[in-house]
């Protein structure tokens, strides 16, 4: 089984709420995607508005992927906003649904994510990561690699402070999978 992807779909009302409903529950089952679970759709949506907004009105863009008319996974082409960072993209809100995990969904989508970055033409793909989840480890299988870290930058709850870990994914560099002509 693979994942439908659709890169920049149309923001309707409908799949809002499903974006919405997808990020309550992957952090619910505690992904590391803004929130420190329990949440519900109305605190998700004070983030998910504006991120959406970002995305409708530019400059960011939104990557969903289907198992079949489900959205399961999703990923944010974050803008820098920054003139001199135009060759780079932030990933963000990177998640796949809870009974969907395990299953290389979550490789698919970054490769797909990766595959949409290259046809940009951009240089580079960055993530930050929060520590102690094991997560690092998923983006270090796809080629990304530590570049730094905001020591205790993200507070999950008082007294336990995460670093926040910077990974960046070179595109200049070839694939090691891609045949080089020499
Ligand atoms: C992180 C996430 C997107 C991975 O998606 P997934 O579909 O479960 O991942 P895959 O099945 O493609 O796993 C690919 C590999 O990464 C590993 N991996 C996946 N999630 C991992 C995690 N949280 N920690 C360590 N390794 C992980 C898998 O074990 C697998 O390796 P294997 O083939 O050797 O077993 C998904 O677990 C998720 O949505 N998590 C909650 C949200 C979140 O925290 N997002 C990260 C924001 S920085």
């Amino acid at each position: 089984m693979s994942l439908r992807f659709v890169l920049d779909p149309e923001l309707t009302d409908d799949l809002r709420e499903r974006i919405v409903a997808l990020w309550v529950d992957v952090t619910n089952a505690g992904g590391a995607v803004g929130f420190v679970a329990p949440v519900d759709a109305a605190e998700v949506r004070t983030i998910a508005d504006p991120t959406l907004a970002a995305i409708a009105d530019g400059p960011d863009r939104l990557l969903l992927g289907y198992d079949g008319d489900r959205l399961v996974a999703m990923a944010i082409f974050t803008d820098p906003r920054f003139h001199l960072k135009t060759h780079l993209r932030v990933l963000t809100r990177v998640m796949v649904h809870p009974d969907m995990q395990g299953r290389g969904f979550g490789e698919a989508l970054m490769r797909e994510a990766e595959r949409v970055a290259r046809r940009l033409g951009l240089a580079a793909l960055h993530v930050t990561v929060r520590d102690g989840f094991g997560l690092d480890r998923f983006y270090r299988r796809l080629g990304y690699h530590e570049v730094g870290r905001w020591p205790a930058a993200i507070r999950v709850a008082p007294g336990d402070d995460r670093d926040e870990i910077l990974m960046w994914l070179d595109l200049t560099a070839a694939r090691q999978d891609e045949p080089t002509n020499s």
